[in-house]
């Protein structure tokens, strides 16, 4: 039978636009959901708007706007907001849908039928942002804790849902399961709440002061109070009750939400869910929030938003989907910028993997006419596939236990281990001796250690993992644990492929989104390759020519640069070389030399300089002009 894995976000107030804590439980939703894609599962995703309530109710009507087209509006900027981060929903639930407010009507009634809503008046101190009821022992200093404004004192006709009822038999179901609740804190968390008395909930504010809601089927003076009617949002895409999806999802369902909203989900929600019925959900997963560079929360005035749509337009979306799951312990409080997205995506993403990739590819071009070789394995060889067999079942274990930062990171140390790997065997010194199969085994390794690695993080950079593949002349992305060897030898590597993952100097975003403008290189070793690519047509541009120095003077006032008088074939140029500290002009006299003859003439120190001839810089100051080996005549192209 086909394994099924449901994951829901909350679904989110449509009161403005999208912001990071929004974006990181989403991003997070679809990452396990591709995750678990990836091992064989039927999977289902689920986010949405919740449109309802006061707060929606009193933000449109703040903006001048009639209800429903204020919600329609910032409910597609959500949906919208969701592709550019490569969020791929299997639904987006509107609790405006009349598919959701159908299966509203229908539970509330079942539970109004079985006894367990009674009509009474309330006093409290409400809320509006937490949309609930504080208690006073929530308060700080008279004020809600997250929102830090004074809860409105309210006192008028609900109807209320016996939940103080289900305290013992909730106590007792978190107690005999550990993972109802995840990570731990939050479950203690719980279990604290339940040593309380619940109280009852409100589940109505009347429509004379709150009229945007769904009606209560028995009494339409009445509205659903937000959170019942939110909550059911996860059953209602589902097709409740008789839906096939709700058969196969909802007995796998699994929550994630950020812990400011645990009370509802693990209160409200599990009472409810007992009242209508219906069987609890199988996990729920929360979140710490997300904090400003500084460690504060974020905010327009302090300067330390961060804003995960533009950081995808700058650096590519895979790459803050990576930041967010590497950087974040999940379920801890953590501070997110900029700098620090451009930090991790330099060091693992441009340096260890983007390195690696560019180099194995370069060798294989070079060497191997881009054909990947049937490997023989040595023992040096041990260590990588070894590591590499069990690198996917580490990983499974470590997203299982919502570890993803630890994931990413056991995925990372296998590319540090390949890269090693790749500077001791020193394949360009194989080459280099004709040690072709020993070369063929080493290249092969790296290839197929970066196809599980590229396999791995597909849920983290859909894109990126893909195109990592394609680099390699590699397609299928199936996840088995335990293999090794599943590149087929003979395996052809296109000549020519972006670059990745350009670094990004400075903090700035000089190469933009991957494709986009000229990459750096990011070569860190002595090795004699370039890393940094080129394609054939590009360096084909380059007019290489052989000259001889006719004559050669140094330019006045300085001591570093000669002007040489060059013959090119029946020409004659003039060009300014800076190599007066490693050569007398009358040791240059009568040389061949290796002119870039099609550069654009540029002035130095008053001379126009027509070209630029060829040197070695030794690392020590000392330059070394590149000669042809034969004596050739001038104007000779060199290819
Ligand atoms: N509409 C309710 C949820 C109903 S679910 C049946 C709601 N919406 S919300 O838009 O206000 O917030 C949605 C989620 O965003 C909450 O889980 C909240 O924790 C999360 N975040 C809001 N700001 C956040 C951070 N700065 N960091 C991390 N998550 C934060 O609540």
């Amino acid at each position: 039978m086909t394994k099924a894995f449901y994951v829901t976000t909350p679904i989110y107030y449509p009161t403005g636009d999208p912001h990071v804590g929004h974006a990181y439980t989403t991003v997070v939703a679809d990452f396990l959901a591709r995750f678990h894609r990836l091992q064989g599962y039927k999977t289902y995703s689920l986010t949405g708007t919740d449109e309802h309530g006061e707060k929606v109710f009193e933000a449109a009507r703040d903006a001048g706007v009639d209800t429903q087209a204020y919600v329609d509006n910032l409910s597609a900027r959500f949906q919208d907001a969701w592709r550019v981060l490569n969020v791929e929903n299997d639904d987006f639930i509107r609790t405006t849908q009349e598919r959701h407010k159908a299966v509203v009507v229908d539970i509330l009634q079942r539970v109004y039928d079985s006894g367990d809503i009674y009509f009474g008046d309330y006093g409290g101190l409400y809320c509006v942002d937490c949309e609930r009821y504080l208690t006073e022992k929530e308060l700080v200093d008279g004020k809600c804790p997250d929102h830090h404004t004074v809860p409105e004192e309210r006192k008028e006709g609900n109807y209320f849902f016996r939940m103080d009822k289900h305290r013992d038999w909730l106590r007792e179901y978190v107690k005999s399961h550990d993972d109802f609740i995840r990570p731990v804190g939050y479950r203690n968390e719980l279990l604290s709440l339940l040593n309380e008395p619940l109280g009852d909930l409100s589940i109505s504010r009347p429509r004379t002061r709150v009229p945007w809601g769904i009606g209560l089927p028995w009494d339409d003076d009445h509205v659903t109070y937000v959170w019942f009617d939110a909550l059911l949002n996860y059953v209602s895409a589902l097709d409740y009750p008789e839906g096939e999806r709700y058969q196969t999802f909802w007995p796998v369902a699994q929550h994630l939400i950020g812990k400011d909203i645990l009370k509802a989900h693990a209160l409200f929600w599990p009472t409810m869910l007992k009242a209508a019925g219906i069987p609890l959900y199988q996990h729920l997963n929360v979140g710490g929030f997300l904090m400003g560079s500084d460690g504060r929360k974020m905010s327009k005035s302090l300067g330390n938003v961060v804003d995960p749509f533009e950081l995808s337009d700058r650096y590519g979306a895979d790459a803050v989907r990576y930041y967010l799951l590497k950087e974040i312990p999940y379920g801890q409080d953590s501070s997110v910028s900029e700098a620090a997205l451009v930090e991790r995506y330099n060091a693992d993403l441009a340096n260890d993997l983007g390195n690696l990739l560019s180099r194995v590819r370069a060798l294989l071009t070079r060497h191997l006419d881009g054909v990947v070789a049937e490997p023989v394995r040595e023992s040096p060889d041990d260590v990588v596939i070894d590591a590499g067999r069990e690198l996917t079942q580490k990983t499974i274990d470590l997203v299982a236990d919502l570890k993803f930062h630890q994931a990413l990171e056991e995925i990372m140390q296998f590319v540090r281990l390949l890269n090693r790997y790749f500077s001791e065997e020193e394949p360009w010194v194989l080459a280099r001796d004709g040690r072709q199969e020993r070369l063929g085994t080493v290249l092969y390794n790296v290839v197929e250690g970066l196809r599980i690695v590229s396999i791995l993080l597909e849920p983290a950079m859909p894109l990126k993992g893909q195109e990592i593949r394609a680099s390699l002349g590699l397609s299928g992305g199936a996840l088995t644990a335990g293999s090794w060897g599943e590149t087929a030898a003979g395996t052809v590597v296109p000549a020519e492929a972006a670059i990745l993952f350009p670094k990004v100097e400075d903090g700035a975003p000089a190469t933009g989104r991957a494709q986009r403008g000229a990459p750096k290189q990011v070569q860190s070793e002595s090795e004699s390759e370039s890393t940094s690519e080129i394609t054939i047509e590009e360096f084909a541009k380059v007019d290489l020519r052989v000259a001889e120095v006719i004559a050669a003077e140094p330019v006045a006032k300085t001591d570093k640069l000669l002007k040489l008088t060059l013959r090119v074939g029946a020409d004659e140029r003039t060009v300014v070389s800076g190599i007066a500290g490693s050569y007398e002009p009358s040791d240059l006299v009568g040389r061949k030399v290796v002119l870039v003859a099609n550069l654009k003439p540029a002035k130095l120190r008053g001379v126009e300089s027509q070209g630029m001839i060829l040197a070695v810089d030794d690392g020590a100051g000392h330059l070394a002009l590149v000669e042809p080996h034969e004596d050739l005549p001038s104007g000779s192209k060199v290819s």
